[in-house]
């Protein structure tokens, strides 16, 4: 089969067009051929091996050559524990360890897989999995988000924000979406009710306080997101730098119980139910799984590209021709 690998870490440039051998499923994986698979920032971190936690798989080359986890296409066979789907289904999904997916077949675990929702596309539902279950998980689950509350997404403009701006929204928050410059229309357009660009202000030092923040590119102290936090609020970071991390996991707990606040890391537990709570509210138009661009598998370098220097609005998505 077709796929896009990268045996170094780099820019888009070490990404080939290559033939491989197409996957064998586990027991417990269904082998689907693919239709559409989108790009995440695990994707730009995966390939730059940047920030550390993207060597995980691989200290100083890629364990595994072939990026890409949100696929949706057709099961073409499934191994032999597998109940839940059949060869010619429709489904969409991660694919296991966040990668596999830039080819023309991927093998995900049946526990990651759904099946597509008749309302939607290949592509929308391609959209979906790794930042509708990021915004799931933290709006819903972690932020308990309510009417009224005060709200902010850091990194609001990215795949995860994307979702997450649209679910604090429905949730009736007030929302403050942090991204750059050339997507605070963006940001506007899928309801943010203020935003803010971090190339021009830092939100932790403008003296507002929020009730929830939702952080996908965390790189300041814990000092700072206390303070942007108002009494009883709670900041989950989801990615970001590895230094900060490490503040919020040892320093956040303390911090937070001397003042009434949550500060936490946000593991995100990859699973079915999530994967088709935020597609069924995709597929009922709540929340949109708004395609800035599509581009043939060649051209996985220039997606990419096209992400990493920050001019993405909404998701990009890989179609992928099938023989
Ligand atoms: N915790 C977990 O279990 C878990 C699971 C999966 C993924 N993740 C992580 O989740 C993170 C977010 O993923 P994603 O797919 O949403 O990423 P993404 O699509 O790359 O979005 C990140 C957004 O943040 C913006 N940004 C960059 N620097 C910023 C800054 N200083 N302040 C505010 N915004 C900034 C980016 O814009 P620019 O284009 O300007 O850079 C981009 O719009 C990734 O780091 C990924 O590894 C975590």
């Amino acid at each position: 089969m077709k796929a896009i690998v990268n045996h170094q870490y780099g820019s888009p440039d070490v990404l080939q067009l290559a033939e491989v051998e197409k996957p064998t499923p586990k027991d417990n994986e269904v082998l689907v051929q693919i239709h559409a698979v989108s790009i995440n920032g695990s994707d730009w971190e995966g390939l730059r091996g940047k920030p550390l936690y993207a060597r995980l798989g691989g200290l100083r080359r890629p364990s595994n050559p072939i990026l890409g986890s949100d696929i949706a296409g057709r099961v073409v066979t499934v191994g032999r524990n597998v109940s839940q789907f059949q060869s010619g289904d429709e489904v969409f999904g991660e694919t296991s360890g966040y990668h596999g997916g830039f080819a023309e077949f991927a093998s995900a675990p049946e526990k990651l897989l759904a099946h597509k929702p008749a309302g939607l596309t290949f592509e929308e539902a391609a959209c979906i999995p790794q930042g509708g279950v990021i915004a799931l998980q933290g709006i819903r689950d972690k932020g308990q988000v309510q009417p009224g509350q005060k709200v902010l997404i850091n990194g609001a403009g990215g795949s995860a924000g994307m979702f997450a701006v649209q679910l604090a929204k429905l949730y009736g928050a007030e929302v403050t979406g942090v991204d750059n410059t050339g997507k605070l229309d963006f940001l506007r357009s899928l309801g943010a009710d203020h935003v803010i660009d971090y190339t021009r202000e830092d939100f932790t030092k403008n003296g507002k306080e929020y009730d929830f923040i939702l952080d996908l590119i965390a790189h300041r102290s814990v000092f700072a997101y206390r303070r942007a936090l108002k009494p009883g609020g709670s900041y989950y970071l989801v990615g970001g730098s590895v230094a900060t991390m490490f503040q919020v996991l040892l320093l956040g707990p303390l911090l937070g119980r001397s003042s009434g606040k949550k500060i936490r890391i946000l593991a995100v537990r990859q699973n079915q139910e999530d994967l088709v709570s935020i597609a069924d509210l995709c597929e009922a138009g709540k929340i949109v799984p708004v395609i800035d661009r599509r581009y043939p598998l060649s051209e996985v370098p220039d997606a990419l590209r096209y992400v990493g220097e920050g001019k993405a609005k909404g998701k990009v998505v890989i179609e992928i021709e099938n023989p």
